[in-house]
């Protein structure tokens, strides 16, 4: 398909979108993840458009769907932003992140997982959690534009991780302990920190989306004796003697 005959068929998704026939959130975000293909003043009237439908929707709704384990987006390598230019965008797309995963109660999100193929991650790190093994440490929500991370020694530890793309399901996915990482925060700025333990996890968990692997391709030796239900794990000695060794 041309950029002219994608971007025409955008338009009439959207349309469609606009006058009732297609009501679900993940529709809109669909439309939405398609606004790259636009001009940039198309871009800012058709988000626009999109925020002012989906504030109007039925929060009744079932929840929004995102991309799943076996959605061939979610294996392509995203594009960076083009800053200063791109910057609008990666506010845009950090607002229909924002939309997609209020009252989910995630860690984090990378674009793609609702179908933006763009370098853009935020994560908020819970100081506790349910089912990942945290440091009691809470950090407040953080935004990476074109993010990079690099260990800072070999050392790794394997944890349980799950992932919105892969719902109801847990594996241990072996981490670098220790990184760095690196990206353009949303003023512009340039920004280098440093993570350990569940806050050096969430990062490279995130990062990961951006070069379509999922964590489920990271599991130790491919054992999928390292991956199942969320349930089934919960219950299994393996879990609960992760937990008693916190
Ligand atoms: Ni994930």
């Amino acid at each position: 398909m041309t950029g002219g005959t994608r971007a025409l068929a955008y338009v009439c998704m959207y349309l469609m979108c606009s006058t009732g026939m297609c009501a679900t959130l993940s529709g809109l975000l669909e439309v939405a993840s398609l606004r790259r293909y636009l001009p940039g003043s198309s871009i800012r009237s058709l988000s626009a458009k999109v925020e002012e439908i989906m504030q109007k929707s039925d929060k009744k709704q079932p929840s929004f769907q995102f991309l799943r384990l076996g959605d061939p987006k979610l294996y392509e390598v995203s594009q960076p932003f083009m800053l200063p230019s791109e910057m609008p965008l990666a506010h845009q797309t950090l607002q229909l992140m924002k939309q997609a995963t209020q009252g989910m109660g995630n860690v984090g999100l990378a674009a793609p997982q609702i179908g933006i193929l763009k370098r853009i991650v935020m994560f908020e790190v819970p100081a506790k959690h349910p089912r990942y093994k945290t440091d009691g440490v809470a950090i407040p929500m953080q935004v990476l534009i074109n993010p990079s991370y690099k260990p800072l020694s070999d050392e790794q530890n394997l944890e349980w991780e799950g992932c919105l793309s892969v719902p109801g399901m847990l594996g241990q996915v072996l981490r670098y302990t220790d990184v760095e990482y690196q990206y353009t925060d949303l003023e512009g700025n340039i920004c280098v920190r440093k993570a350990s333990g569940f806050h050096a996890r969430v990062v490279q968990h995130e990062l990961d989306h951006l070069d379509g692997v999922l964590f489920p391709l990271r599991i130790k030796e491919r054992d999928m004796r390292s991956f199942g239900f969320t349930e089934a794990v919960m219950a299994s000695s393996a879990f609960l003697q992760s937990r008693q060794e916190s």
